[in-house]
């Protein structure tokens, strides 16, 4: 089968350019950034790479190929150039399997149904990732994923003020941490200001993740409780928390098994041969 080698930044690169959808829902435009400069972050930067909120590329993958043949190595030569002097390098290669297809349907309540809430507990986490036939070491390896990126207060805000029912925060968060984000999440409003989910290194694809969740300042609930369990004092992490300390400790390890999960999601049922469509527009069913 044909393969395209990428790395994790490269596909989200290759994604702000090919299909602005993903990429400014996940990053409305027009929050706030909540940490000050003290702590390491460089948001406008990372940001300004983003794809533009409303912004409207056209363009996907064979569109030289077929409108203008003689321009496709330039284009990707270029591709390739922009995705090599990306500032947020780092992180882990692998060989992308080819011939998918695109979805002639979307489903807004699929999704939803499909996707694990940030303020899931171990056990639904699991549950979510088995149903999708990906298992705990998936589970660890993809959070890892989290290396990049920012979550808004709202997917975070239960944990300080009300984790369980009882108006008190969450215990497992580390003290500084928890006034830290305090001061960017308040109790009301503020919903869209956001903080990174690596805040050690925001823009750098690594292990500092791992690392920051064994000191109790996992950003969201599903991060943390991949250490702690399912934060009911009954712990039970077990081997997800083994998985924490062997990628906290190990970044290689982490880098060749984000780069097995990442294929593993990938080959969730994808549509081949005359299945679902190529669509001429990224972001609209033919
Ligand atoms: C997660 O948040 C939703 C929506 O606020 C809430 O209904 C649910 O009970 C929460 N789940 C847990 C485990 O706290």
């Amino acid at each position: 089968m044909a393969v395209f080698k990428v790395s994790f930044l490269g596909l989200v690169v290759v994604m702000a350019l090919f299909s602005a959808s993903t990429l400014s829902l996940a990053h409305p435009a027009g929050f706030n950034f909540g940490w000050g400069s003290g702590w390491g972050s460089e948001p406008s930067r990372g940001h300004s790479g983003y794809a533009p909120a409303g912004g409207s590329f056209g363009l996907f993958p064979q569109f030289y190929q077929f409108s203008c043949p003689q321009a496709n190595d330039i284009v990707i030569s270029v591709l390739q150039q922009a995705i090599a002097r990306e500032p947020r390098s780092g992180g882990p290669n692998w060989d992308l399997p080819l011939g998918r297809r695109d979805s002639r349907t979307a489903s807004l309540s699929g999704s939803n149904s499909n996707i694990p809430a940030p303020n899931s507990t171990l056990s639904t986490l699991l549950t979510f990732f088995n149903r999708q036939g990906l298992d705990e070491v998936d589970l660890v390896a993809l959070s890892g994923g989290h290396t990049i990126g920012v979550a808004r207060c709202v997917t975070f805000k239960q944990r300080l003020y009300n984790q369980r029912g009882n108006n008190q925060p969450d215990e497992t968060l580390e003290r500084s941490y928890y006034f830290g984000l305090k001061s960017v999440c308040p109790s009301s409003g503020g919903d869209n200001n956001i903080s990174p989910l690596d805040f050690a290194s925001p823009a750098k694809f690594d292990n500092a993740y791992f690392k920051l969740i064994l000191f109790g300042k996992g950003l969201l609930t599903s991060d943390q409780v991949l250490l702690t369990g399912n934060g009911n004092g009954n712990g039970n992490a077990g081997k997800t928390m083994e998985l924490v300390k062997t990628y906290a400790d190990d970044e290689s390890l982490f880098f060749q098994q984000f780069a097995k999960s990442m294929v593993k999601m990938g080959n969730i049922r994808p549509l081949t041969g005359s299945k679902g469509e190529v669509r001429n527009n990224c972001r609209r069913l033919n």
